[in-house]
């Protein structure tokens, strides 16, 4: 067995790396000699379409030890808790929030962890996206997944993440997102054991960093706080799995080697992660909030110019001194519909039920917004200080099609029934003049 060590990171996001484990992979002045240096294989991994504009193309070659062709038959990996089937039945307008996935006493590795939540769209027609949760308790042990319905952006909610891809290892903790491209090969390991998260299972075009017009050059995330990972290769041979997911289902094949061969690479599909700590959050310094889209964090655009396919947002520490405003998100309904989650922290539209862990579904033209403790509180704050909120971190996968929860998810023991309430201490102070 050998397994390079030499683990690091790039800067930048989807820039054209170049990157090698060993001295003298990459070949020079071509992408696929007549033989590669060290005896390797040159393939070449795309994740938009061949004519894509180039500001938009994203492929890489990996030069590695054996093709990802190598592989048994797929057959059906048999479980019903991960899947893409949203289209079945009525769904309820109702707000929902659901307290967190409980951590499964039983061994539980991050595959078997995944568990569906809601979606739209479908991996056959490539838009729309998978919304997860996982809790998982043990490494991924002798074996391998890759997604070929989407793009995976995890965002864990306890415990770090050990992540070795084809092209290189991603650590993260929560407060930290990883973004592995679809079709990517990786394994997870739980370095703290129990472990839970949630996972946006991307349909459409990849994850990009939003324009920023008015704002300027710089601020929302910046790109050189993208992180990717330098190559790392491992070269093992055994009984090994390799499970997929491809078009709603996992599947299982044999493999008799770590897919994790790749020794060099360059291009720009590429896994990558970000710390959502070094967000640089912009709001308000006069009066009333900014739409929420001004915390974006990374956007899958649709066809249509300004309208997502899927919207990473999120609520982080961040001063309030806005004067004569309800200082609080507000009351509002959407067109987009609203997955949300806490990582860290409290929530400050909601003074409880909104558990770090857990999650919360607000669909096209669901009424929401603070609930009643929150806005008795804000509306008699003292406005003639700053508020400063601390310690939080909340998240937010906002898409223009609306989020069908799963049957599973509906039924489930951990979801707040009585959610709705929230709101049913709102009183009423109109007033008509008098005459
Ligand atoms: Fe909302």
């Amino acid at each position: 067995m050998k397994t390079s060590t030499d683990y690091g990171y790039m800067t930048g996001f989807a820039n054209h790396f170049a990157t090698e484990a060993i001295p003298g992979t990459l070949p020079e002045g071509r992408n696929s000699p007549q033989r590669v240096a060290h005896g390797l294989y040159a393939e070449q991994l795309s994740g938009t379409a061949f004519t894509a504009p180039r500001s938009e193309n994203r492929r890489s070659w990996l030069y590695r030890i054996r093709p990802a062709a190598m592989h048994g038959t797929f057959a059906p990996y048999g479980q019903q808790r991960l899947h893409s089937d949203f289209s079945a039945g009525p769904v309820s307008p109702d707000q929902m929030r659901w307290s967190p996935l409980p951590v499964p006493e039983a061994p539980t590795d991050f595959v078997d962890g995944l568990y569906t939540m809601a979606g739209n769209g479908a991996p056959e027609a490539m838009h729309g996206v998978g919304i997860h949760l996982y809790a998982a308790n043990r490494s991924m042990q002798g074996r391998y997944f890759y997604d070929a319905d989407g793009e995976l952006l995890i965002v864990p909610q306890q415990g770090r993440l050990h992540i070795a891809t084809e092209l290189g290892v991603l650590d993260i903790e929560p407060q930290q997102i990883a973004v592995i491209p679809r079709g990517v090969r990786f394994r997870v390991d739980l370095p703290d054991g129990a472990s839970r998260g949630y996972v946006c299972e991307n349909f459409g075009a990849p994850l990009r960093l939003p324009d920023l017009g008015p704002i300027g050059s710089n601020g929302l995330a910046n790109p050189r706080d993208f992180e990717t990972p330098v190559a790392a290769y491992e070269d093992l041979e055994g009984a090994f799995e390799l499970v997929a997911k491809f078009q709603g289902h996992l599947w299982r094949a044999d493999i008799g080697h770590s897919p994790l061969d790749v020794v060099g690479w360059h291009g720009n599909y590429a896994p990558y992660r970000y710390d959502l700590r070094r967000f640089n959050t912009i709001g308000s310094i006069s009066h009333d909030h900014p739409d929420p889209s001004i915390f974006l964090v990374l956007t899958s655009p649709s066809d249509t110019p300004g309208v997502g396919n899927m919207d990473f947002v999120i609520f982080p520490p961040r001063w309030l001194v806005a004067q004569d405003t309800f200082r609080p998100p507000w009351f509002h309904r959407n067109i987009a519909s609203e997955f949300m989650g806490l990582i860290h922290g409290v929530y400050d539209a909601k003074a409880e039920g909104f558990a770090p862990g857990g999650a919360s579904l607000h669909n096209c033209m669901t009424g929401h917004g603070p609930d009643a403790a929150t806005f008795e509180k804000a509306s008699a704050a003292d406005l003639s200080k700053p508020d400063v909120i601390t310690g939080t971190m909340a998240f937010m996968f906002e898409t223009r099609a609306v989020i069908r929860p799963t049957a599973q998810a509906v039924q489930a023991a951990h979801r707040q029934r009585d959610y709705q309430a929230c709101w049913s201490g709102l009183r009423k102070h109109f007033v008509p003049p008098a005459g």
